[in-house]
Parts: C-alpha cells; structure tokens; sequence
C-alpha cells in the first residue's frame, strides 16, 4: 500500500466489516430460524444449497478472530446483530446465550483498543416474523424496536456508532422484486412496502437508541453507479431510473423526507396506507451516513412493465463475482451524497472490498491495487470538500457470500472451509504494515 496515516485526515477512522449470519454459525447458540435458512433450503436459491449453519464457526472462534482485527491495526470493526440469535421468535424471550455473546464481542474488541461498531439488521429476519409478511407487514417497526431496545439495552452503553438496518435496497428490491435473496420474492407490491416499512423501522429503532442515551446513531445504503449503456434517450432514462431506485430512494426518504419521482412512477399504487404520514419518524436525526460501494452497472432500457431497465455486461475488468471495477464511482457517490442529501454530515465508507478465487500460498496483489484504487478516490473526494471520516474493507474473512454460497472470498483473511483455517493474506499484511503504523 503506497498510503501512510498522513494521507488522511486526522483523526479517518479505518476498520474491517462482517455480518453475523456471514460468519457465525447460525445452527449454534441457541438461536432461531431465520427466512435466510428456508431461502437456502429451497433448490435453486443458492450455489450448493449452502447455508450459515456452521460458516465461519465465529461463534467459538471469536478470540482468534479479534485478535486478528486488532492484528491489522483497525481502529474500529464493524459487526452485526443477529435478530433470531438475541430473539428466537422475533419477540418475547431472549436468548441469554446470545446476549452474552455481543456482550463478550463488544467488551473483547474494548479490550483490544477497536472501537464496536455495531449494525443491528444485516438480513436474517427470524422466520417466525417472515411467516407473518416480513418487511411487507406494518408491524415490523414495532418489532424492530423491540429488538433495539432487547440488544442496545445489553451493550449500547459500550458501542462507538450504531446503526439500525444495512443495505436497505438489498433488504427489499434485491429480496422482494429481484428474488434473489431471502424471501425470494417477485412481487411489486411486498416491495413497495418493504421499501416504506424498513425506513419505518430504521426511524423506530434510532428513536428507542436516542432514548437509551445513545449516539453516533447512523444509516448505511449501498450505492451502484449506474451508466447508461447506450447514446439513446431511452436508455438514459432506464439509467435514471435504476439510480432512483437503487441509489436515491433511501437517502430521499432519510433526508429530505420524499421518495423519488422515478420510483413512485411505478410503486406509488402498491404503497401501504398513510405512507405520507410516516416521514417524521423516518427523518430522524442522524449523526453519520455509511456508503457501501462495489461497482457499478451499465443499463438499457426494456419494453414492457416499469421499471424498464436491464442490466448490459461491461468491459472493465471484473472480480470473482463479475462485477466491473469502477473507483471513480465511489468518488462520484461521495460528492454526490454529500452535496444533495447529507450535507455536513460524516460519512464513512461503510464496505468496500473485492471476491478473488485466493488461495492460500498466492499473494492477492487484485485486492491490494482495488483497495488502493478505492482510497485513492476517497482521497479525491476528500479534497473535493466531502466530510469523509472513514473507510471499512468488507471482509475481514471469506464467508458465507449469500445466495453465491462459499464460493465467492471477499477476506483479507483466508478461511479453509474443511478445517476453518485463518491464513491472513498478502492484503492483510499489507494493510497491517500501514494501520499499525
Ligand atoms: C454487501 C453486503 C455484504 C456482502 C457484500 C459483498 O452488499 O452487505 O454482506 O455480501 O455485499
């Protein structure tokens, strides 16, 4: 890494991300079935019909693991909360085994010196609440309040940042338009409305943390730059149109307290009622915003129902999961993010990071140059005036990659799924020397 600390402001905060269903083990602990496990029961959903039964066996393997996330020299170390873990029925009685876990987490990176910073949502909703509509139903802000307060009440005393839900678009038109992930949904209607119900929910849930006394209360959307893959009319309006969706329509509702035109175009009709009202709780005040970012999409436009888009293969070089690389439209977002919709606020690069084929013996040069790539415009949009505090590399190990299974490895650590071998890799060492300075 060509970076020293002085590159950035004082003060920029790096770190490392995971999730819990992506790491843990879910079938251990005592926690309870989640929509995510059902999704990968069902043939088709996911390569090998994989599932987070055992993944990254974090569970026991936690000490090892955050001695490797004080190793890299992070300052801070994002994690999430598993709701069926802390909840097995979604409400009612916890589970002290799993309290007792995010306690040690949390206490084990203080220890450390890692600043916790915790993600309550990252997609395992307990199937007793998906049986009951999930996202589509109204009462899952009510639910998810009650979850916050159930782990905040345990270790919101001791966290650095929080946030309620991550990647509001994967949790509703990835799952519910797209079907591609848990609940494997293709119905317009459940995603207009999971859409509304998770802002509700994130609204709800910073509420309650605010109650607590709590701060450094912020929102994390992924962002996908979308460039028009043709000359056409057309085509850029099919552009404009997934940027509404994918990019706009969270950070508008967060913000500015509206949803884009473009979306409503076509969700309008499916919205649950009253949708207008729920602004002031949507709108809470928030102390920072997080921006995943990986790549981006060429899109063309489709005859035929809205939102008529489709997605064309490009020709920049791709990553282990075929998306293209794209730095630049990091640097765009930020300038963009902050200039319409965060204004002053702090933002942190919440994820960022690439899926090679590594093994381990063969140093991952792809991943140091993407890393690199992507600071450096970071560094860009610092100096274009963006408030950019931080920047976290998604993943601290290879695991459980969602619908695509074991396959895809996003670590700076190598996992052997067979024995759960951790072999820090060359990206490791190479963010290692730099961090700890
Ligand atoms: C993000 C998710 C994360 C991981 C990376 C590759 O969308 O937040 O869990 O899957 O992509």
């Amino acid at each position: 890494m060509q970076f020293t600390r002085d590159d950035f402001p004082e003060g920029f905060q790096f770190g490392t991300a995971t999730s819990a269903y992506q790491i843990e083990g879910h079938a251990q602990g005592g926690a309870g079935p989640t929509h995510w496990d059902s999704f990968a029961a069902t043939p088709g959903n996911v390569v090998r019909a994989e599932n987070g039964d055992l993944a990254c066996d974090h569970l026991h393997r936690m000490d090892e693991d955050l001695d490797l996330v004080a190793g890299l020299g992070a300052d801070v170390y994002r994690f999430s909360t598993s709701w069926a873990r802390v909840l097995p029925e979604g409400r009612g009685t916890p589970n002290a085994e799993g309290l007792d876990f995010y306690d040690r987490l949390v206490d084990g990176l203080l220890a450390r010196g890692v600043k916790p910073a915790a993600t309550l949502y990252h997609w395992e909703l307990p199937q007793p609440l998906s049986d009951l509509g999930g996202w589509r139903n109204p009462d899952m802000g009510d639910w998810f309040a009650e979850f916050t307060e159930t782990v905040m009440s345990r270790i919101g005393d001791r966290v650095w940042s929080a946030a309620p839900i991550n990647e509001p678009w994967c949790v509703s038109w990835l799952s519910h338009f797209d079907g591609h992930h848990a609940p494997g949904l293709r119905d317009i209607r459940a995603t207009a409305r999971a859409m509304h119900h998770l802002l509700v929910a994130h609204g709800r849930s910073i509420e309650v943390m605010r109650g607590l006394g709590m701060g450094n209360l912020g929102a994390v959307c992924n962002m996908e730059w979308s460039t028009p893959a043709d000359d056409s009319a057309e085509s850029s309006a099919a552009a404009r149109t997934y940027d509404a969706i994918y990019n706009r329509f969270f950070v508008s509702g967060l913000f500015r307290g509206e949803y884009p035109e473009e979306v409503m175009a076509g969700l309008e009709p499916h919205m649950p009622q009253g949708w207008q009202d729920d602004f002031a709780t949507i709108t809470q005040p928030l102390d920072w915003l997080g921006v995943n970012y990986y790549t981006r999409k060429l899109i063309a436009h489709k005859d035929g129902p809205w939102p008529n888009y489709r997605e064309v293969e490009g020709s920049l070089p791709k990553t282990q999961m075929g998306w293209e690389i794209y730095p630049q439209g990091l640097h765009d977002f930020l300038v963009r993010t902050a200039r319409e919709y965060s204004g002053d606020l702090p933002i942190y690069v919440t994820e960022s990071g690439m899926a090679n084929p590594d093994e381990v013996g063969q140093p991952d040069t792809a991943r140091i140059d993407y890393i690199a790539a992507h600071l450096e415009a970071c560094r860009k949009a610092i100096a274009d005036g963006v408030p950019l505090n931080g920047y976290f590399v998604w993943s601290l190990m290879d695991n459980y990659e969602w619908s695509f299974g074991y396959e895809k490895r996003f670590g700076l650590v190598h996992v052997d799924f067979e024995t759960l071998a951790r072999t820090p890799k060359a990206s490791y060492h190479a963010l290692a020397e730099w961090w700890r300075g």
